[in-house]
């Protein structure tokens, strides 16, 4: 990469905020969960949509750490849904060759979806033409705490000189520790905002908030921000030459 690295490559790294299924729902007269079934339906042609347009890592956000205080109908409906999507999906995911990767807070989930998680990841560890990481019981601020717990317990341990920490140290601690950070972050339906989502991780990615709802989200317009992503000069604070 160079200092001021133009974006013609395309991005190599895709999060995406699927928002709007509420909505979506409401303007059909639905209920909200109709329109989380619908955009769960929608995940599949976009993670097909990686390989040609060059994306090797794509991470969604499924449910936030704030998103717990939705009603209990809606909370324990997208448990549940979260929980099929896995059963219904995992072979097709891994005949695709999708490696599949969870993120966020493991312990407030309930264990048969747990379970299902570790299964899925095991299932598809040994793929690699797609990276998909679905950030489940997600928070930007609740991971970077969590990091930092288990490196203070390592400097408490006596593992780890606490003179030697830097940014690149506490990176190792956070769940992404694996993943290259976002070049690009796709939030639809409309609101500018980033919602406790990789706020580590995004320090230097562009941003692109599309009006479309999660529901009506397509490989096309994927493709038009993909495409737009490459008129962009990305300068990681240098001055280009
Ligand atoms: C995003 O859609 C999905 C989740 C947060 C689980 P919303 O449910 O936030 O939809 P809106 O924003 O209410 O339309
Ligand atoms: C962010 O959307 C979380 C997910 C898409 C999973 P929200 O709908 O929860 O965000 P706010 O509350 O509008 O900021
Ligand atoms: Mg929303």
């Amino acid at each position: 990469m160079t200092a001021t690295d133009s974006a013609t490559s395309g991005p190599k790294h895709v999060a995406i905020i699927m928002d709007g299924n509420g909505r979506w729902a409401q303007q059909r007269g639905r209920p909200r969960l109709f329109g989380h079934q619908a955009g769960a339906r929608r995940i599949r042609e976009i993670v097909n949509a990686c390989p040609d347009l060059g994306v090797k890592y794509l991470t969604i956000f499924a449910f936030s750490t704030e998103n717990w205080k939705r009603t209990q109908t809606e909370v324990s409906g997208l448990m549940s849904l979260f929980r099929r999507y896995i059963q219904k999906e995992a072979q097709d995911l891994h005949d695709e060759g999708v490696r599949v990767r969870f993120i966020g807070d493991r312990v407030r989930l309930e264990p048969k979806l747990v379970k299902l998680m570790d299964e899925l990841e095991e299932l598809t560890e040994g793929n690699d033409l797609v990276h998909l990481t679905i950030a489940l019981n997600y928070g930007g601020r609740d991971e970077v705490a969590r990091a930092t717990k288990r490196l203070a317990q390592e400097v408490a341990a006596g593992r780890l000189d606490p003179e030697t920490v830097d940014s690149e140290t506490l990176a190792r601690f956070l769940d992404t520790c694996v993943l290259p950070d976002p070049d690009l972050v796709i939030r639809t339906s409309g609101e500018a905002r980033i919602s406790n989502f990789l706020l580590w991780q995004s320090a230097y990615a562009e941003y692109e908030f599309i009006e479309t709802l999660w529901p009506d989200f397509t490989k096309d317009i994927f493709g038009e921000i993909i495409a737009r992503y490459g008129g962009r000069e990305r300068r990681f604070g240098a001055v280009p030459v």
